[in-house]
């Protein structure tokens, strides 16, 4: 969407994977004090996004929204004054019909979604201070027909506000019955590819609940040729941090691969009491700047054994980040080749984006790699580079009747 925001993928936090619906002003200023004290404001994340259950159940007597009087004592204008002043952006949810998916699925009484009230609603997202619109299609009645209608009624009501406001849509979860695998780039930021992402490196199908790490690569990968400036595929939030359900090298794995996806960087776990190990992988530099390369190029699929996967990125100054990935269950060596990755020339430099070290090839690019880990190098090199070429086409949009 050509609105002026995400020309690259947008970095911050959200409330759901952790919180779901125990939110209330303190929790959400406490953990943008956070975010700015662990460093990771300065670092990119920037965006602070209060998920579902914000909302009184009732809408004033103008039918104005309002936050939920008893967890946003202050107002959400106040929570954004909050949020700008500590040199981040405010971020909130909403749904596209008559109610949200707390609502629908009974735990959060009211019906208070944006259908009918869409220049009504973006004018009071826009009075609040809001600079990101998380819309989900959330609703066991409608119809995903209406999809692209009723996405494109947000999409407008935003522009007419006059404020650059990210629109995040989510045509695709479990709750929307999951929508067509569009080119949504027409009408949003940001457009959800998959079902709800889970704690999890592997839910055991293709694309049905429940989404682990390799189920959602799987779905988005392919989708390499809809992501660009302003127009980014969303594999879900991250699960990094929450503990228990992937170990390190699994959440490694998940950050190196949403980096390479251009995807989204929205962290999802306690900022407040995060370790060391989710510190550093939240933090690596070197994986956030390939994530944010204004070029916004989503990485594409060089090939895949069903074991070895090998992803390759390319970057604004002429580098090539290649993600070789160990999709199997024991340690084995992925390989690829300067010229495969689109790097012409004979004298390379690969940049370790986990450890930091450096090292030179001919040609040859390859590292052993543990079960479920994602190795990624920065490929820098002397001889000009060319677009790698995907392995396959993006799907065309199925027409919406
Ligand atoms: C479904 C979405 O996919 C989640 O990310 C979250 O926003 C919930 N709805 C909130 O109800």
């Amino acid at each position: 969407l050509e609105n002026g925001v995400a020309r690259t993928p947008p970095m911050g936090w959200n409330s759901w994977n952790t919180f779901g619906c125990n939110i209330n002003e303190t929790l959400i200023r406490g953990m943008a004090d956070a975010i700015v004290n662990s460093g990771l404001r300065d670092l990119g994340y920037q965006y602070v996004v209060v998920d579902d259950c914000w909302f009184n159940p009732n809408r004033d007597s103008s039918g104005n929204l309002q936050g939920d009087p008893s967890r946003f004592p202050s107002g959400m204008k106040a929570l954004g004054d909050y949020l700008h002043g500590k040199g981040l952006k405010f971020g909130i949810y909403e749904a596209p019909l008559d109610k949200t998916c707390g609502q629908y699925f009974g735990s959060y009484p009211g019906a208070t979604g944006s259908g009918g009230h869409e220049t009504q609603d973006a004018r009071q997202f826009a009075a609040w201070g809001v600079d990101y619109l998380k819309y989900d299609w959330c609703s066991p009645t409608g119809s995903i027909n209406d999809q692209v209608t009723v996405f494109s009624r947000m999409r407008d009501a935003l522009a007419a506000t006059g404020r650059p406001i990210v629109y995040s849509i989510n045509p695709n979860s479990v709750h929307a019955k999951t929508g067509p695998q569009r080119n949504w780039g027409d009408v949003a930021n940001l457009w959800r590819t998959t079902e709800d992402i889970q704690n999890m490196w592997n839910g055991g199908q293709a694309n049905n609940y429940p989404m682990g790490v390799q189920n959602i690569v799987d779905v988005t990968v392919p989708l390499a040729g809809y992501a660009g400036p302003g127009h980014f595929n969303d594999p879900d939030m991250l699960e990094v941090g929450r503990g228990g359900g992937m170990n390190d090298t699994e959440m490694r794995s998940h950050f190196a691969l949403w980096a390479m996806l251009a995807a989204p960087l929205l962290a999802g776990n306690d900022i407040r009491s995060m370790n060391a190990a989710t510190t550093t992988i939240l933090g690596n530099r070197n994986l956030i700047a390939i994530d944010q390369d204004s070029l916004g190029l989503q990485a594409t699929q060089v090939s895949n054994d069903g074991t070895r996967r090998v992803l390759a990125k390319r970057l604004a100054n002429g580098d090539v980040a290649v993600a070789l990935f160990n999709q199997g269950g024991s340690t084995t060596t992925v390989s690829t080749t300067a010229a495969a990755i689109g790097k012409a020339g004979s004298s390379f430099t690969l940049l370790d984006a986990w450890t930091g070290a450096v090292n030179t090839t001919s040609g040859a690019i390859s590292a052993s790699v543990p079960a479920h880990g994602t190795v990624v190098y920065r490929v820098s090199g002397t001889g000009s580079s060319s677009p790698a070429a995907p392995s396959s086409t993006p799907p065309s949009s199925p027409p919406v009747s």
